[in-house]
């Protein structure tokens, strides 16, 4: 798919990767619908990188709430027309234990209902067009094996992401969804950690660093520009997954 003039709706666009996917299609020539929640000066500055290579629009929705994303895509509607391409991007990393219901409840409402009701929203609109995707940021937490015990709510609720995205995969060839999910990716929560607490996350990875957000950006484009991948969860984790060995 030639993503020139198709319009993406980036969720959570005002920082970090999101911020990253929206410069990426804008790049492409796409016209880049920027969500945010609270970060207007975030958004802004996606929108000023986005206008030096296409188009772009700011909508903000709480995507917790959907009534906030009913608004949001009436507000498209009558702005842009229907979308061709939706990025559930939104999320934030909650820790908590297996025994912590508030944090299951929070993290289940951010990371999976948010994304489960936008996308409900997006398939009612623009049913008649030939092809439609759907792309998903997911998390390493959320792979088989990955699930972090110290984010239990959060691992859990990415892994309930990630299948989602293989499901509705089958339901329709003309609707194509796939997920990207990243390892340790450097964005601003991970501006507050230690050197050294830094140092033990770089030991893990085999790349010996951070992923960059530009990097998962370049890896939801490839996959948007495809015609052929769909049911798929693309792990970009600079090999953590691959449990590095210790140096002897
Ligand atoms: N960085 C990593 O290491 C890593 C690893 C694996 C997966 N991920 C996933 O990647 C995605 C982006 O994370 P990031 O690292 O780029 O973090 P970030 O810089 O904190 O960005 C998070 C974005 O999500 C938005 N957001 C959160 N909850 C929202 C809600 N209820 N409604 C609307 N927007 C909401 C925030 O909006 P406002 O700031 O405007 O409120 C912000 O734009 C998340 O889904 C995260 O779980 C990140």
């Amino acid at each position: 798919m030639i993503l020139k003039n198709k319009k993406i709706l980036i969720t959570g666009a005002s920082s970090g990767i999101g911020q990253a996917i929206a410069m990426a299609c804008a790049q492409k020539r796409a016209t880049v619908i920027i969500n945010y929640r609270k970060n207007l000066k975030g958004a802004k500055q996606t929108l000023e990188e986005v206008e030096k290579h296409s188009k772009g629009f700011i909508f903000q929705a709480d995507l917790t709430n959907e009534k906030q994303i009913q608004k949001m895509f009436t507000g498209i509607a009558n702005k842009t027309g229907k979308i061709d391409i939706l990025v559930n991007n939104a999320g934030d990393a909650q820790p908590g234990d297996f025994f912590n219901n508030q944090n299951w409840q929070d993290q289940f409402e951010n990371i999976f209902f948010s994304a489960l009701h936008t996308s409900q929203k997006f398939l009612g609109q623009n049913k008649k067009s030939p092809l439609r995707k759907i792309l998903n940021i997911t998390s390493y937490y959320g792979t088989i094996g990955g699930g972090n015990p110290e984010f239990f709510a959060y691992s859990v609720a990415k892994a309930a992401l990630a299948s989602m995205t293989v499901a509705l995969a089958k339901t329709d060839g003309k609707i194509l969804v796939n997920a990207v999910a990243p390892g340790y990716t450097w964005t601003p929560p991970w501006e507050g950690i230690s050197v050294a607490e830094k140092k033990i996350c770089e030991a893990k990875v085999m790349i010996n660093r951070y992923v960059t957000a530009n990097e998962i950006a370049h890896a939801v484009v490839s996959i948007l520009e495809n015609n052929a991948i769909t049911g798929q969860i693309i792990t970009v984790d600079g090999g953590l997954s691959l449990q590095k060995l210790e140096k002897k």
